[in-house]
């Protein structure tokens, strides 16, 4: 689909910014008719010009051989390769400073195909909490039927918690990957990749593995945050959130190296845990006003944060632009993030009555879960995307029934207060 003048990141000795590179990177309009835009390749699989051309392309989709010097995976079949979706591929590696990145159809699939790639029966996943509902689930009611169990350290216990959790894993079985959700949804908690990376260079995996590092960044990815320049093996994002930012469709990602993405390559070719090539084109549209979209948030949600922390119905605001300078996760903010992003979550004097109520009340904001999209969602954490959490648990991390999560969009921040203020105050 491409050649070498049109994957060229630097101009002169300059190097092109990711939001520069978004509006062609990787695709060649002289192979489409001219298109100034990639076509969508809506096909299940793809015309071999000779046998040995398919005998060829196999060999290497298969790592039966190894690849040739400069040499480009031959297309097959949607579920192994795809145009749109390698394009994608190779701009969403850009925004994760990555060398590769694989898609899938949601980011529970690139979380589920990963940790297949990589635990075994009688390994254990060392994981933060809270970790997003559906990963809660996977690491702690699915693995274990398969021999995989999961060691949880909470996010606000700092590295002690998570040196710890690691300890009890070292004595108990080989350490598949440690498995961090920074920031925590919904309570913003962060975990100190860099320490995390030391602590599995201390490890091992099952078969003699290297035991990884996994960083889901859903939160504040891929923008505001690059865990692979921290030490991260494998980012995982929910593409659905910021990078679709449209909130109408549903995707994953995984980015890392060739050689850590190889195995998750291989798996998501059985599991068939691809995302579809329509899908693939929604995003790389999404990724041209991705530095645009996330920069309005972050601001408009300061905005809203400012606004709900000086309300006396609020009790609390999770906003990790107001960590106070003495607060211990501050350093580690300032190093990992680059910004607070514009999702975080307050709690409402009360209980889930009173925050119900406000709910019910919003008129311009959306009751709806999910997050990253151009409209602001709020929702009811502990009911809704963390209902699968026992109530102990939730308790245990901050999932209160005060507590509402709001994904800040880019509307105008001062309709969205007005619309704040007015149902706090009926
Ligand atoms: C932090 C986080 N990770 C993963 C997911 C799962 O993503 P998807 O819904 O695209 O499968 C979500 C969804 O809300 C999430 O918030």
């Amino acid at each position: 689909m491409s050649n070498k003048r049109w994957r060229k990141r630097v101009l002169g000795d300059r190097r092109l910014a990711p939001e520069t590179l978004m509006m062609g990177y990787g695709y060649d309009p002289f192979l489409s008719e001219r298109s100034l835009k990639p076509p969508i390749f809506h096909t299940s699989t793809f015309v071999f010009r000779t046998a040995e051309d398919g005998k060829e392309f196999f060999e290497l989709a298969y790592g039966l051989r190894q690849k040739r010097p400069n040499e480009e995976p031959g297309l097959i079949y949607s579920r192994i390769n795809n145009p749109d979706l390698e394009m994608l591929e190779d701009r969403l590696a850009i925004w994760d400073e990555a060398e590769d990145n694989l898609v899938f159809a949601s980011g529970m699939a690139a979380i589920s195909t990963t940790l297949w790639a990589y635990a075994r029966p009688g390994s254990v996943v060392v994981h933060s909490g809270p970790v997003y509902g559906g990963t809660d689930f996977l690491l702690k009611r699915i693995l274990p039927q398969f021999g995989v169990n999961p060691i949880e350290f909470p996010a606000e216990g700092g590295i002690k918690a998570m040196e710890e959790a690691v300890e009890r894993a070292r004595e108990l079985a080989p350490v598949a990957a440690l498995f961090l959700e920074t920031p925590a949804n919904p309570t913003n908690g962060l975990i100190d990749i860099g320490r995390a990376r030391a602590l599995a260079d201390g490890l091992s995996g099952p078969e003699g593995r290297r035991t990884v590092v996994i960083v889901d960044n859903t939160f504040l990815g891929p923008l505001f945050q690059t865990p692979i320049a921290h030490g991260a093996d494998l980012v995982v994002t929910s593409l659905t959130k910021y990078v679709g930012g449209h909130s109408d469709l549903i995707a994953g990602g995984c980015s890392g190296t060739t050689a850590a993405l190889d195995p998750i390559r291989g798996m998501r070719t059985i599991l068939g845990t691809m995302c579809d090539p329509h899908t693939g084109w929604l995003l790389m549209r999404s990724l041209e006003t991705l530095k645009l979209r996330m920069t309005a948030a972050a601001e408009g949600a300061r905005k809203v944060a400012e606004f709900l922390s000086g309300h006396p119905r609020v009790a609390s605001v999770w906003y990790l632009g107001f960590l106070p300078e003495d607060h211990p996760d501050r350093p580690l903010f300032e190093r990992q993030c680059k910004s607070a992003g514009s999702t975080f979550a307050f709690e409402v004097k009360g209980g889930e009555p009173e925050a119900f109520a406000v709910l019910n009340r919003l008129e311009v904001i959306k009751l709806a879960v999910s997050l990253g999209g151009t409209e602001t969602l709020a929702s009811h954490p502990a009911s809704m995307t963390h209902s699968d959490i026992p109530h102990e648990e939730q308790m245990r991390f901050g999932i209160t029934p005060a507590l509402i999560r709001l994904s800040v969009g880019i509307e105008n921040p001062d309709d969205l207060i007005a619309d704040l203020g007015q149902a706090l105050k009926a």
